[in-house]
């Protein structure tokens, strides 16, 4: 495989670490909620909120890259490149209102919102209705993400099953043949 064909390394760097903190997000935020109320409790949603814009910051910085280094042309053609392709902008999609709605729902409730202990300036006041609303769209756009993330690593795995050379093209030269 020539060197073009594969993704730019800061694409395959923060597809990586999205895919590790995105993961992480799910796991936490489905473990929080059935916390009992107190300190782990608070701490456990303190990091959710913190890792949650962390990974808002990432999706808009890789949306960036990806306009500057543009990804090597699909391997697959017709039906299943076009699949593919929706299958990504969907992914985009909702990690970009997954967080979005997660801010916005904390934003509706009396508790200051902090970034790793740095205070944000607020931006609205409580408001329960409101907060219901951004936690709903949170709830269902967190379990379609897991719903596509799950389809997504199945795909992967059969590329690489196939030896098609999908996933060596996100993995640095070298580590993966497949
Ligand atoms: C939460 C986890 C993940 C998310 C949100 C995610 C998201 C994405 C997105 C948006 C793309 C499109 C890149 C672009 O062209 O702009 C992509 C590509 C890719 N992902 Fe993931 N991914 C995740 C996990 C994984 C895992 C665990 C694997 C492997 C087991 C994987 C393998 C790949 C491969 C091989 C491509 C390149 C596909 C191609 O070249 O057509 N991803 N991923
Ligand atoms: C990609 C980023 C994110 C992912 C994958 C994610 C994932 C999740 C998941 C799976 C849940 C549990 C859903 C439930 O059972 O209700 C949850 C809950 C929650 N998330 Fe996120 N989240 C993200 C970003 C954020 C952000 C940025 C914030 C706020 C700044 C946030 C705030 C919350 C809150 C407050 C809850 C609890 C909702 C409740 O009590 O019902 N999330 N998140």
């Amino acid at each position: 495989m020539s060197a073009g064909e594969r993704y730019a390394w800061p694409a395959m760097l923060l597809h990586w670490l999205q895919a590790a903190l995105v993961l992480w997000l799910l796991w936490l935020g489905w473990n929080m909620v059935d916390l009992p109320k107190g300190a782990e409790r608070s701490a456990a949603y303190a990091l959710h909120k913190s890792l949650g814009l962390l990974a808002f910051g990432l999706v808009a910085l890789r949306l960036v890259v990806r306009r500057l280094s543009p990804p090597p042309a699909p391997l697959a053609a017709g039906r299943e490149a076009r699949l593919a392709a929706v299958a990504h902008g969907l992914l985009y999609a909702l990690l970009l209102v997954l967080p979005v709605a997660g801010y916005l729902a904390s934003a509706f409730t009396p508790y200051a919102m902090k970034f790793f202990g740095v205070e944000l300036p607020r931006i609205a006041a409580p408001d329960e209705a409101m907060n219901a609303l951004f936690k709903r769209v949170h709830f269902v756009a967190a379990w379609a993400l897991a719903a596509l993330v799950a389809l997504h690593v199945a795909a992967a795995v059969r590329h690489a099953l196939r030896r098609d050379g999908t996933l060596a093209r996100m993995l640095p030269g070298g580590l993966s043949r497949n």
